[in-house]
């Protein structure tokens, strides 16, 4: 493979190199001809991480095909969709603030603390005003003032048919991003995709792709029956702590270290660590992220893996610090201590990019159910824990070249 730096497209002036696989230069099987290709998203919960997405779409709309080391990119084109043929569509919010608004102001609103590296004045309208959703259980107690949630009769509030907004916008893809701890909200929109007919990512940790919680319906049967694709669940950042965590595992399993005990400590500031100060809605999440890193061991270990604190000013910044006790030759001691340091939204968005265009390519192919290939590289709670990150992303481009299924 050719590794020679491309031109990089206007508006962005830093070039990185990317890794050996490389999806845009893969022939994608089932992908549709010409540049009038459009992916049609919704998305639920217009918080920092939707923000970071729709900045995205943006920042990088001049990206060409031909385009290779883009910064921030893993994948200028997946299977010849490039970022600018996604459009929001659709957008569902509790916040009063972002209700009525069009998404392209949306973004910018309180509480949302996303870097602004598309300066809020010079994002074009969409034509997409944010609907009210129902608010359920997606926002705990203590986050209801600081999410501004519109209160049960405001005149200036009307809960919208969220079904009846999917169809009329003709979104082909519904994004969840409700906030850790939203049971009923994440199955409400799961619902909602189902019934209006389009392909569900749930990048929260909530299980309903990746295993069947009991008492819940099977989800994963749902979208097979209806003929619609699903990805999730809890989305895995670029170079996050998940994936530092799980290379460090690796190494040691590879280089026969043993992994005495672990711990990742997280800090932030942003409303995703306000709202996670409520340890009964913090199940799930330990779960997602603890098993992303013992999974990669044959062997238990201890280990404790979650959010450890809310520290108002650092805004969008997440303080990750990864902890490894080691055995190695003769049992003498091997430690390892990481301190990460990132703006947490942004660097969940490139992995939906390449999510959302890889699902794209399965509603081409009339593909329903789990995608497995892009769920095993891209949550930290798929359906398939894969042996390395490095053969999961050789899945994904087995899938965009039709050679494996899903
Ligand atoms: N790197 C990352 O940032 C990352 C990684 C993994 C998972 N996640 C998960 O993604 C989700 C979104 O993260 P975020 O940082 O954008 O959080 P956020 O707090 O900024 O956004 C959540 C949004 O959901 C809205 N909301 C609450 N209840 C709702 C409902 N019933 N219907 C519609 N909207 C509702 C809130 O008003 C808020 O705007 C969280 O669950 C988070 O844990 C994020």
């Amino acid at each position: 493979m050719g590794k020679k730096a491309q031109t990089p497209a206007k508006g962005i002036d830093k070039i990185a190199e990317r890794s050996e696989v490389s999806l845009g230069e893969l022939k994608a099987v089932g992908a549709e001809a010409g540049d009038h290709k459009e992916i049609r998203i919704a998305i639920a919960g217009l918080g920092n991480c939707a923000s970071a997405l729709a900045q995205g779409i943006e920042y990088y709309r001049d990206i060409k095909e031909e385009d290779m080391y883009i910064n921030g990119l893993m994948n200028p084109s997946v299977g010849g969709y490039l970022p600018k043929h996604m459009k929001i569509v659709a957008a569902f919010e509790v916040n009063a603030l972002k209700i009525g608004k069009d998404v392209a102001e949306a973004i910018y609103c309180d509480p949302i603390t996303t870097p602004h590296f598309v300066p809020p004045e010079k994002y074009p309208r969409t034509g997409t005003v944010v609907q009210a959703g129902p608010v359920l259980d997606g926002v705990a107690p203590h986050m209801r003032e600081r999410f501004h949630v519109y209160e049960d009769g405001d005149p200036k509030v009307k809960p919208c048919d969220v079904v009846q907004v999917l169809k009329d916008a003709k979104a082909e893809i519904l994004v969840n991003y409700c906030p850790v701890g939203s049971f009923k909200a994440a199955r409400f929109y799961a619902q909602a995709a189902l019934d209006a007919g389009c392909g569900f990512i749930n990048c929260i940790p909530e299980f309903i792709v990746s295993e069947r919680v009991a008492g819940d319906k099977d989800w994963v049967a749902e979208f097979k029956a209806r003929g619609l694709p699903c990805a999730g669940d809890d989305i895995k950042s670029q170079v996050g702590a998940t994936i530092m965590h799980r290379m460090l595992a690796k190494l040691f399993l590879d280089r026969g270290v043993i992994v005495k005990d672990t711990y990742q400590l997280n800090i932030g500031g942003d409303t995703d660590f306000e709202n996670m100060k409520m340890e009964s809605r913090l199940v799930t999440k330990r779960k997602s992220k603890t098993s992303a890193v013992t999974s990669v061991l044959p062997y238990e270990t201890k280990c404790r893996i979650g959010p450890s604190d809310f520290v108002p000013f650092l805004l969008g910044k997440k303080i990750c610090y990864i902890r490894m006790n080691g055995v190695t030759f003769g049992g003498v001691p091997l430690e390892v201590d990481v301190k990460m340091r990132v703006e947490d939204a942004p660097n969940s968005a490139g992995v939906v990019f390449d999510i959302i265009r890889v699902m794209k390519l399965a509603l081409n192919r009339k593909l329903s159910g789990r995608l497995d290939s892009i769920a095993s590289f891209s949550f930290k709670h798929p359906p398939i824990q894969p042996p390395s990150d490095v053969i999961a992303k050789q899945w994904v481009a087995e899938f965009i070249e039709g050679k494996r299924e899903r």
